[in-house]
């Protein structure tokens, strides 16, 4: 497949009633086998993983969600606080009927994927993962350039103001996190679901949810409980991480590596944060020879 990333988002959207609420959903791929659900994180959508799918789909079928209030899903009036997207997530999954599920997660996707794995254990088969959500102990491990930023985000006011009224998480974080420059068409479609304020709210709870310097403690509490499950369970687990990343930078990527049982990890190169932005060829590549072996 070609190296420049491509634009088009060619899936047939689908929709599931969700809690009230319509949830769209990619659904690519044959019926028989264990499905692989592609979770995305703030503030992208399903669109995000639009050049790793067609890897993955001639031989599994593949579905990706977007979380409630994000993508072509309903904006339900909702705190969207981590807890309100497990419900709909749970919710999503049983309206499915997924039994049994491979995980290909990033962002706040992640943290909804561990933690349903979590308490799931049995019907999780593997789990790729990248950039995901862990507990960050202090500020100073923060990447310094954006540490005033997201300290800003954690407040009513000039956080609201920030992500809600000049839409900083669209237009500044995310094609700050990519190496490549996004093109006019891909930060378009990335902007699309979110061209009224108001429409705006999970991208603000979000970065006040991260889990750094021990609040908020439920947060902790709960990335703590997923990290401990990852660390004893011998699910295959594919680790992708680039350099510099935000998240998990290469240091932590190899200890990654080194502590979780069953865990290879692929470097992708330079990457920051939406790392299915800058190699989504190696990232497809990668897993689809991960599932053709688990
Ligand atoms: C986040 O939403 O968790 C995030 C986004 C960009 C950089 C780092 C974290």
């Amino acid at each position: 497949m070609s190296s420049q990333p491509g634009t088009a988002f060619p899936f047939e959207p689908h929709y599931l009633e969700v809690l009230g609420s319509r949830m769209h959903y990619v659904d690519v791929g044959p019926r028989d086998g264990t499905p692989v659900l592609f979770l995305h994180g703030n503030p992208t959508s399903s669109y995000l993983w639009r050049n790793i799918i067609p890897y993955v789909s001639p031989t599994h079928r593949c579905i990706a969600p977007d979380l409630i209030g994000l993508g072509k899903s309903d904006k339900p009036k909702l705190g969207y606080f981590f807890e309100d997207h497990v419900r709909y997530l749970d919710a999503f999954i049983a309206a499915m009927g997924l039994e049994a599920v491979f995980l290909v997660i990033h962002d706040w996707g992640s943290a909804l994927g561990f933690h349903w794995a979590r308490r799931h254990p049995d019907r999780v088969k593997g789990i790729a993962f990248m950039e995901f959500i862990r507990p960050i102990p202090t500020w100073a491990e923060w990447p310094e350039a954006a540490r005033d930023l997201f300290q800003a985000f954690r407040t009513e006011g000039v956080g609201r103001q920030l992500v809600i009224d000049q839409n900083v998480f669209i237009e500044g974080v995310l094609p700050q996190c990519v190496v490549r420059p996004l093109s006019a068409a891909e930060m378009d479609h990335y902007r699309e679901p979110f061209r009224d304020p108001p429409s705006r709210e999970p991208l603000w709870r979000f970065p006040n949810e991260l889990p750094i310097a021990g609040e908020p403690a439920g947060m902790v509490a709960t990335v703590e409980a997923y990290l401990d499950w990852l660390h004893t369970t011998p699910v295959p687990k594919l680790l992708f991480w680039g350099t510099p990343g935000i998240l998990v930078p290469p240091a932590e990527a190899a200890r990654l590596a080194r502590d979780l049982p069953n865990c290879r990890a692929v470097d992708i190169g330079p990457g920051l944060h939406y790392l299915q932005e800058d190699n989504p060829d190696l990232i497809g590549h990668e897993i689809a020879q991960w599932l053709a072996q688990v």
